[in-house]
């Protein structure tokens, strides 16, 4: 293999720019060239392609967001922009294709794998949701964000005797909302894998209340439910003060942490090495602290053990 290409799809996440840093100079060192694609699956399809050299990934690693830009291409979900897609990379003579994003942007690696074309997908989103690795790219730095967030909203909720619902991203996925519940002491979680109702979340106010306790935090994750309905329910039925802070876009950006830098860069060295041994339609992954890889056409489900036990443990924790 001689020529290679990076793009980076889907929400960004700290720690991407690490990726690509490391993909970049793991093919320099390997004496292989290496095309930058940029604006995701739609750059692709338009030919957005550069040769980045060593000096390109100078000065990102400590970087929040990517270098690359991304994007969400409806076009490239359709046959023809996948078509394109493959003659741009004809067209520039690259022969393996290493993409770092989510699961959506893992449909988009199948299809060209499924096409003969060799990918390599790199986990990075904030929503720690991929089947088959037990990280993501970017959680850590999001959840600190968070964590940085729920500390200092529980300030003025103390100064206030007010309950506060905090939402935090994460789409149909719990894990940045139970982690930074766990991590900020949150009073109640509600995540979409797990069934809680805003009776049980009132209930555990109301206990807390008759114990003296004057102020909670509502640690919400927004694929389970909405953080006003239950700001409002809880204010109806108990009449205490409530606020809502949603945290939003706050939590995909900023300097990625170490932790995230490290992975990263193994994950980018990792994932050359992979097309380098002539692998393709692999997902390089983190599993009980090793680094593996899976095929990417494959289905996995990704187990909700972890999150249970996290539940449970933060459920004990905060009565
Ligand atoms: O997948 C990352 C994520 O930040 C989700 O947590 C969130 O639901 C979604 O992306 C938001 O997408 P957008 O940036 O397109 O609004």
């Amino acid at each position: 293999m001689k020529r290679i290409g990076i793009l980076t799809s889907g929400g960004d996440a700290p720690g991407m720019n690490a990726a690509i840093r490391a993909v970049v100079r793991s093919c320099i060192y390997h004496d292989i060239e290496v095309f930058g694609i940029y604006y995701g699956y739609q750059g692709l399809i338009d030919g957005e392609i550069k040769q980045l050299d060593i000096g390109s990934v100078g000065d990102i690693i400590q970087k929040g967001g990517t270098m690359l830009f991304s994007s969400r291409s409806e076009d490239f979900k359709t046959e023809e922009g996948q078509q394109k897609a493959i003659e741009q990379l004809n067209h520039y003579g690259i022969e393996g294709l290493v993409i770092i994003g989510g699961d959506g942007s893992f449909k988009g690696a199948k299809k060209l794998t499924e096409k003969g074309y060799p990918c390599i997908g790199i986990p990075g989103t904030i929503d720690n949701d991929i089947a088959g690795t037990d990280y993501t790219i970017g959680f850590d730095t999001a959840l600190n964000t968070v964590i940085e967030a729920v500390d200092k909203i529980r300030d003025t909720a103390t100064s206030h005797e007010r309950i506060y619902v905090i939402e935090a991203m994460g789409r149909d996925a719990g894990d940045l909302a139970l982690w930074a519940g766990l991590a900020g002491g949150a009073e109640s979680i509600l995540i979409p894998e797990i069934k809680t109702s805003y009776d049980d979340v009132i209930q555990k106010i109301k206990r807390g209340h008759e114990r003296g306790k004057r102020h909670s935090i509502i640690m919400l994750a927004e694929g389970a439910g909405n953080a006003y309905d239950i700001a409002e329910r809880i204010k109806d039925e108990l009449n205490f003060s409530t606020r809502v802070t949603i945290l939003g876009h706050t939590q995909r950006g900023g300097s990625p942490s170490a932790y995230d830098r490290v992975i990263a860069s193994r994950f980018g060295a990792y994932a050359v090495e992979l097309l380098l041994n002539g692998k393709q339609g692999r997902m390089v992954g983190l599993e009980n602290n090793q680094f593996v890889d899976y095929d990417l056409t494959g289905n996995f489900d990704k187990s909700n053990k972890e999150i249970e036990e996290l539940y449970n443990l933060s459920s004990q924790l905060s009565i």
